[in-house]
């Protein structure tokens, strides 16, 4: 690259946490695509920086990540995570040593998953053909919920142990990601949020969170909305896909219908995962939704298209709206093109699928990539633009 480039040329420094099993592969495969979308806009460089914090890392060291982790990661514009999570680790152990505490303590409290149909992906559904018949954004809350942490366990090994798990709601919490959906929602052509809970049988903390929400609605009148109990979405997502929009969630509640959502739209193995800090006091996370998938790591054919979309919707956030364009793009036309692992009815690994993104970027050495943003692909400009929302003064 001529030396006048890099002067005028912005670098974003991406802190890179591979973690587990296909967390690894993924990764690769997601900085290969990256540096080649850097090299082929050349309006942009990304400085990676990679940190070992893994489950190998905890049984060797006794903790995923060291004690100033989180200061590190602080300097950071942004963080992109693999997967954590292996068998020789209880689960809780190693979301709570590494994933949770990033989310919560850099205040990423919202967490943004969009689902649509990528072109040449077959949904299970008989309904789903095209690309618009299954486009949604869910919002999860990301911070509190069921995943506060709050709760014990006493007298564990006796007649009677007890354990408790305490859902937290608290208002700040519930006000805030609902104020974000309510805006991704605007900024979407449909302008359409669905609200889920399960205040039926919850009577405190999910009652609380339907009255924050309509309340917050008022300030949203173009918006137009409605409430579903969480079993009864299930269903609405399986039999009428296209009725749905954006989705509010809590924590939970967002984190299981997001697993369907992904399998609805062709695999689990497509769907990234953005976690905001929308006011940009800290680095927000961006990652596929998928776990480390122990049953196939090490075999390299773990679907790198989560990833790579995870990756546009990273750049995105860094404000290289173009990046992600082009990037999903080429993913759209490698699927297009069917080339894709198993799990989306392929015979690529991901090797194969990564090396085809990368051809494509070599074939488009003067891309032009449309105007608009790619709607539905992943969140319109408003959401770049609306991400620091304000808590109504009380
Ligand atoms: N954010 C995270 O780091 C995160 C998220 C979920 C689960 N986990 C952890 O991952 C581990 C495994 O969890 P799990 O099995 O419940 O969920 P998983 O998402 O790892 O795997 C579920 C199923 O989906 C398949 N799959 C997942 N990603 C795929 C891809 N990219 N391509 C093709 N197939 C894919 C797997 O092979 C498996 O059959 C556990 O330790 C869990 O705690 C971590």
């Amino acid at each position: 690259m001529p030396s006048h480039i890099h002067s005028t040329t912005k670098v974003h420094r991406i802190a890179l946490i591979p973690g587990d099993g296909i967390g690894t592969e993924i990764t690769t495969a997601a900085v290969r695509a990256l540096r080649q979308l850097s090299a082929t806009l050349s309006t942009f460089t990304l400085d990676f920086t990679q940190f070992p914090w893994s489950s190998a890392t905890y049984l060797q060291e006794g903790h995923y990540m060291p004690s100033d982790g989180l200061a590190q990661l602080k300097k950071f514009d942004a963080i992109y995570f693999g997967a954590v999570g292996w068998p020789d680790v209880p689960d809780h152990i190693s979301l709570w040593g590494l994933i949770l505490p990033i989310r919560k303590t850099l205040g990423q409290y919202v967490n943004v998953r969009p689902v649509r149909m990528l072109d040449g992906v077959t949904s299970p559904l008989k309904g789903v053909q095209r690309a618009g018949d299954l486009d949604w954004v869910i919002v999860r809350e990301n911070s509190e919920g069921e995943y506060s942490g709050q709760g014990g366990i006493s007298h564990e090994d006796e007649l009677h142990g007890v354990a408790t798990e305490v859902s937290v709601f608290t208002r700040v919490g519930v006000e805030r990601v609902v104020r974000f959906a309510f805006e991704v929602a605007r900024g979407r052509p449909r302008r359409k949020l669905t609200m889920v809970t399960k205040s039926n049988a919850q009577r405190h903390g999910m009652v609380f969170w339907d009255k924050v929400f309509w309340e917050v609605a008022r300030e949203f009148p173009d918006v137009e909305t409605d409430k579903m109990l969480v079993d009864a979405m299930t269903v609405r997502m399986t039999l009428d896909p296209k009725s749905l929009d954006t989705i509010v969630a809590t924590n939970l509640h967002a984190d299981i219908l997001s697993d369907l959502a992904a399998a609805l739209a062709g695999s689990i193995g497509i769907a990234p995962s953005s976690n905001l800090n929308p006011e940009r006091t800290a680095p927000s996370m961006f990652e596929p939704i998928h776990g480390s998938a122990p049953d196939i790591a090490g075999k390299g054919v773990a679907n790198p298209v989560g990833a790579f979309w995870s990756a546009a919707e990273m750049v995105r956030w860094l404000g290289e709206d173009k990046a992600a364009d082009v990037l999903m793009e080429a993913v759209e036309n490698v699927t297009r093109a069917g080339v894709t692992t198993k799990d989306l009815g392929g015979k690529e690994n991901t090797e194969g699928v990564t090396e085809a993104v990368h051809d494509i970027y070599t074939m488009a050495s003067a891309i032009s990539v449309p105007n608009q943003s790619l709607e539905g692909n992943s969140l319109p400009p408003a959401y770049i633009l609306s991400t620091s929302p304000r808590l109504s003064k009380r």
